[in-house]
């Protein structure tokens, strides 16, 4: 069919023409931000789930949603290897110079903007990465210890009351959140938390990897009394069908009843799936409706786009030792799996793998649901390892 008119959007962070079965999610972080904005105790949320989840698309709603009430909000991406206060410090005075707009608002957000002075200039030298223009003179003594912990926290605190005059609330929507260093995260849930206790209408809307919730409790065991950990996970079988169908309907196309069903058989019901195959579908189809047999010849096409896109991403940034420990995990098959079962397939010892295990964790490929295991964090990433890799080098 007429690939102008293909609605499915595969791809990171793409906009899905039907974001399915996450409405009540929506709704409930919906309310947690007018609660916090009227300065009602509300618990941020933190999205954590497998890579394809639709973690970065729900975020951006649950974004734009807030934007419609009046809220005022920052996006931001961590990315491997940056500061928080490198990503923080040119959002939060984006955020500042809004606020000093209004003027009731005007006298705090001058001396939040004066605190942003501060704190950059003593922060600096511990985290050369931060680039920021400065619109105003510290002011002494306001956030400029150089002590991260305390100095975020001070300016949290005026960005709070600044959007507390200004009758709103600032909300920082940050993604990829796994890759905060840990001593960064303390010093970011210790300011939230005196934020919240002091009902100030700020806050930060997470998302990240699933070892994004362990990794906050181990910053600061109280993360859990502040922020609720929602897991976003493949689409049920009704809503993986609507993500399908609802599109291609309203292209004034249709498709049939078990060519949606070898669909959700194929994806799991997850998103990126999803796309992936509703794409490659339609484009293979020689006329509506779309039938089990375009599915059926589709499939091909998207693997070979997943493993291209999806699938590889990160992946040919790993060592080979990496790549071999991964390999012996695909080998056990989906998982999780036991380390010491993983360490016995390539013939090595628990200890030994350590440190392999623990770079991966930590670039995001695989996480421990709990202590001992390992699960990837990529949906049907055994598959890809067996596609790419046939055989198993480790031995
Ligand atoms: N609820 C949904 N319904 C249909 N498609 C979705 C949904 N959520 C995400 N997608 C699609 O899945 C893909 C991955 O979404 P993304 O937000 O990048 O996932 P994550 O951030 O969890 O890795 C995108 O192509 C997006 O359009
Ligand atoms: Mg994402």
């Amino acid at each position: 069919m007429d690939p102008v008119h293909n609605p499915f959007a595969p791809g990171a962070g793409c906009s899905p023409p039907e974001l399915a079965g996450r409405s009540a999610i929506l709704r409930d972080v919906g309310i947690r931000l007018k609660r916090l904005r009227l300065g009602r105790p509300a618990k941020s949320v933190m999205l954590v789930g497998l890579r394809g989840v639709g973690k970065t698309v729900l975020l951006d709603q649950i974004r734009r949603d807030a934007e419609s009430t009046g809220i005022h909000t920052v996006r931001i991406e961590a990315p491997e290897h940056r500061s928080l206060p490198a990503l923080l410090a040119p959002s939060l005075r984006l955020a500042l110079l809004h606020l000093s707009k209004k003027e009731s608002a005007r006298d705090h957000a001058i001396r939040g903007l004066r605190a942003l002075a501060g704190f950059v200039s003593k922060l600096k030298v511990t985290f050369a990465d931060i680039e920021v223009g400065l619109d105003y003179d510290p002011e002494p003594g306001l956030a400029d210890n150089g002590d991260l912990e305390g100095d975020l926290t001070t300016l949290l605190q005026q960005v709070g009351e600044a959007a507390r005059a200004a009758g709103t609330a600032v909300v920082l929507f940050i993604d990829e959140l796994q890759y905060v260093e840990e001593p960064q995260m303390a010093a970011l849930i210790s300011a939230l938390h005196r934020c919240s206790q002091d009902r100030l209408p700020v806050t930060v809307v997470g998302a990240g990897l699933p070892q994004l919730r362990g990794r906050m409790g181990e910053a600061k065991s109280y993360a859990e009394r502040l922020f609720d950990f929602p897991e976003i996970g493949p689409l049920n079988p009704t809503d993986a069908s609507d993500a399908i169908v609802r599109p291609i309907r309203n292209e004034g196309a249709d498709i049939e009843g078990n060519a949606v069903s070898a669909i959700l058989d194929r994806t799991q019901g997850y998103p990126y799936f999803l796309q992936e195959w509703g794409k490659h579908a339609w484009d293979i189809a020689a006329e509506s409706p779309i039938r089990e047999q375009d599915v059926l010849s589709a499939s091909d096409e998207a693997v070979a786009a997943l493993d291209e896109s999806f699938f590889r991403v990160r992946f040919d940034r790993l060592t080979p030792t990496e790549k071999k420990y991964l390999r012996a995990m695909a080998e056990l098959g989906p998982g999780p799996h036991r380390s010491g079962d993983i360490a016995e397939q390539l013939q090595r010892s628990v200890n030994s793998l350590g440190p392999a295990r623990a770079s991966l964790i930590a670039k995001g490929m695989i996480w421990s649901p709990t202590h001992g295991d390992t699960a990837f964090t990529v949906p049907l990433f055994d598959q890809f390892l067996k596609r790419i890799m046939p055989q198993e080098t480790g031995r």
